[in-house]
């Protein structure tokens, strides 16, 4: 799909593209959720510091809003501590210092299962399914927590994978990379999230799955999901983001509206690159030709 294709689907509650640097930089601490909502965010980390090995940190006071009806897209380069970021928040990775609420109860260290109960789905980058389950089993051990709800979630995903339910009975080791990565949001769908925590979900697709990825992450979100995507594909990211926060060396670097990160100059200078911006002014198309196939 070309750029303004793409933009003709998402565009419709999105600013304004920027053509100055406006979006917030690092120090900017009180600017730094510029473009959110007034209120009360659904979901909030403040001054986080996690890392896995002791006295390592890969986090190193990272702050992040999600408020409700919101998509929010985080991006940077490899390494900078995005998975992380979504892993702090669920609770698989320990938070050393900073807080994390949810609705505004603090949430921080919470085991992963609590979370879910209440109404965080996450989707890991890796090792997302379960290879020797059928679909349908996939899908149940996202509802295991709450079997009654089955048949009325199935219902619900299947309207969003129309796919999953012709396939139920097939294994996920035996899908395509697409058609996992749909089990797998499925999955995490099942409990009836109000937040959705992606984590590159558009990873090893081609450019058309990449887009169908993005345009259902969107209708996941107008669905009434508040969704935080991690993306590589950092334009496309930043074209369904409500807002985005751009993250180095486990620091917020950059944050603001969608739009406006992606026509900021400095931002394309450090994280998009500098053949995003003339992609971007001529309108073409997926900005990389297709590396795989799903
Ligand atoms: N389980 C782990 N144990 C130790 N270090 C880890 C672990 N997982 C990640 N790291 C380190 O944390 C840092 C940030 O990794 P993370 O996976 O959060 O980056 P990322 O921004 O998601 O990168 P990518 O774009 O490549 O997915 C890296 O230096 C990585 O080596
Ligand atoms: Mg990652």
């Amino acid at each position: 799909m070309s750029d303004e294709a793409m933009d003709a689907v998402t565009r419709d509650d999105h600013g304004t593209p920027a053509t100055g640097s406006t979006s917030v930089a690092l120090g900017d601490r009180a600017g730094l959720h510029r473009g959110a909502p007034e209120g009360e965010p659904l979901l909030a980390a403040t001054d986080l510091v996690a890392g896995y090995l002791p006295g390592v940190n890969i986090l190193n006071g990272c702050d992040l809003v999600l408020h409700p009806g919101e998509l929010i897209g985080i991006i940077g380069p490899n390494g900078a501590g995005k998975s992380t970021l979504l892993k702090a928040l669920f609770g698989l990775v320990n938070v050393r210092s900073g807080s994390v609420t949810l609705g505004g109860e603090d949430i921080t260290n919470l085991r992963a299962d609590h979370l879910v109960q209440r109404g965080v789905g996450f989707v890991p980058q890796n090792n997302n399914v379960f290879p020797s389950l059928t679909i349908e089993e996939n899908l149940q051990m996202g509802a295991f927590q709450a079997p009654k709800k089955f048949a009325e979630r199935f219902a619900f995903v299947s309207d969003l994978f129309p796919t999953l339910a012709e396939r139920r009975r097939q294994r996920a080791g035996s899908l395509s990379g697409g058609e996992r990565q749909m089990v797998a949001m499925a999955r995490a769908l099942m409990m009836e999230p109000s937040v959705l925590l992606l984590d590159e979900p558009s990873a090893g697709l081609s450019p058309v799955k990449q887009d169908e990825t993005f345009l259902r992450t969107r209708k996941i979100n107008k669905a009434g999901v508040s969704v935080v995507i991690v993306e590589q594909n950092a334009r496309r990211a930043l074209q369904i983001c409500d807002r985005g926060y751009v993250l180095d060396q486990g620091r917020n670097a950059y944050s603001g509206p969608g739009r406006q990160l992606m026509h900021d100059p400095k931002v394309i200078e450090l994280y998009l690159g500098t053949l995003a911006a003339d992609v971007d002014a001529a309108s073409h198309g997926p900005l990389l030709p297709p590396t795989s196939t799903s």
